[in-house]
C-alpha cells in the first residue's frame, strides 16, 4: 500500500511537471538547430536545457509577450561587448556570472579573462543575436514564449498568436 502510495504521488508529481502542449512545442523549438548549426539553447539556459552563456531568459519570463519578442528580434545588443587585448584582435563577448564567453565561436566558448587582461570593452556594434531568430514565425514565437513562461513560473495557460506582434 504504501509503495503503491508513492507510486501514484510521483506519477501526479511528474504530471505537474509536464509542460502542456504549446510549451513543448516551444521546448522542441528550443532545442533544435538552426542552418547557422546553433539553437536557443547553445546560448540559453531554462531549467537543465542549454548553456548560461546569454542572459537569464527567466527575467523575462512574466512580462508581456510583446517585450519578450522585441528582446528575441532585436537587432541592438545591451551586454555584448567587442573586448580587446594585447594579445588578440577584439572579439564580441559576453560577462555571465564570473565568466565570459567568447560570441565569435559557434558555439560560443568560456574564455579566461581577468580585468588586467582587458585592454577594452567597447560597445558591441558587430555581434548580431542570431538572425535566423528573426524568421520565426508568430505561432513558434508564442509556443517559445509558452515555454519560456512554463519554465519560469509553471505557467500553463500558454500564450495566444495574438498577443504577438
Ligand atoms: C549564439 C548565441 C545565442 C543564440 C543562438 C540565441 N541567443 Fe538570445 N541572446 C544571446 C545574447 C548574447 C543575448 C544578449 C544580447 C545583448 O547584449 O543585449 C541574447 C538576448 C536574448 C533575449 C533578450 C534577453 C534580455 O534580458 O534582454 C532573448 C529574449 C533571447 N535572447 C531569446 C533567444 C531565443 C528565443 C533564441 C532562439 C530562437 C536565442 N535567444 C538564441 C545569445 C544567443
Amino acid at each position: 500500500m504504501r509503495y503503491l502510495t508513492l507510486a501514484l504521488i510521483s506519477s501526479l508529481a511528474a504530471f505537474a511537471a509536464d509542460p502542456p502542449e504549446q510549451a513543448k512545442r516551444g521546448k522542441e523549438l528550443f532545442a533544435l538547430k538552426s542552418a547557422s548549426g546553433s539553437a536557443c539553447s547553445t546560448c540559453h539556459q531554462l531549467d537543465d536545457l542549454g548553456s548560461a552563456v546569454g542572459p537569464d531568459l527567466k527575467t523575462m519570463g512574466r512580462l508581456h509577450p510583446r517585450a519578450v519578442v522585441m528582446g528575441i528580434l532585436a537587432t541592438r545588443t545591451q551586454y555584448v561587448k567587442e573586448i580587446s587585448q594585447e594579445t588578440r584582435k577584439s572579439f564580441p563577448a559576453i560577462k555571465s556570472g564570473e565568466d565570459y564567453f567568447d560570441l565569435s565561436k559557434n558555439p560560443p566558448v568560456k574564455v579566461a579573462l581577468s580585468p588586467s587582461d582587458i585592454k577594452s570593452a567597447k560597445d558591441n556594434g558587430n555581434w548580431k543575436h542570431p538572425p535566423e531568430s528573426r524568421g520565426l514565425k508568430r505561432e513558434q514565437l508564442a509556443d517559445l514564449i509558452a515555454y519560456i513562461r512554463f519554465a519560469t513560473f509553471g505557467d500553463t495557460k500558454g500564450v495566444p498568436v495574438s498577443d504577438i506582434p
